[in-house]
């Protein structure tokens, strides 16, 4: 089965990074939903290492803000909500949970730092990005965003947890009049290799 038009334009086509949201609000149980759905996008033994901080209050942005690039700032700010995209480095202790049909699965990150390492960072982007498009799906915008500190963030939000910070998301109903025109992408012979 293949998605109709009208789906890929959602997810892809007509889908932007956005700088400016409407002043609609995003439900926490609409945020339940957008993790329902990103949580089944595919990770390494599922070892599924993204951890999500989704800031929807004033004061929870306003702790974000000294991390934060100046070109970043006021749309952070005013987005209706935030996500601080993080993974944890220990995630290998969830195993015994996440990957039951292998109990061997946890030591071979325990016996390789490097591996661990790896893992945790290759896997979390890519849930960062399973994240932007269930937001798509569930017709929510998104703004991504790397331009801010993140050892800031880590020290504010993270450090307790063991957790860190790989970028930020900024997530509501998209305003097009803050957006820039769409920049060119790379052509198919640009980009991949048909062997
Ligand atoms: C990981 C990541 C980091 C980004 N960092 C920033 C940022 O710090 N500030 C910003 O304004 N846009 C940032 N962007 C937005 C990109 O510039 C934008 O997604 C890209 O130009 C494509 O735009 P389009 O989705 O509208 O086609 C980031 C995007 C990604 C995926």
């Amino acid at each position: 089965m293949k998605l109709d038009a009208a789906a890929l334009d959602l997810l892809f086509r007509q889908a932007r990074s956005h700088n400016k949201f409407t002043d609609a609000s995003v439900s926490d149980d609409t945020l339940r939903e957008l993790h329902d759905l990103l949580k089944l996008g595919p990770t390494s033994a599922n070892c599924s290492p993204a951890r999500y901080l989704f800031l929807r209050t004033p004061e929870a942005k306003q702790r974000l803000a000294p991390a934060l690039s100046s070109g970043n700032l006021e749309k952070t700010m005013a987005a209706p909500v935030t996500v601080i995209v993080a993974y944890d480095p220990s995630f290998y202790e969830k195993l015994p949970q996440l990957f039951p049909h292998n109990p061997d699965a946890r030591s071979w990150f325990t016996s390789n730092d490097s591996l661990a390492a790896t893992t945790a960072f290759r896997n979390g982007t890519l849930q960062g990005g399973y994240l932007v498009l269930a937001a798509r799906a569930l017709g929510l915008d998104t703004g991504p965003m790397s331009g801010f500190d993140n050892t800031k963030v880590d020290e504010e939000f993270l450090s307790w947890r063991g957790w860190r910070s790989n970028f930020l998301v900024n997530l509501g109903y998209g305003d097009p009049s803050g957006m820039f025109p769409r920049s060119p992408r790379l052509d198919f012979d640009d980009a991949c290799v048909l062997l």
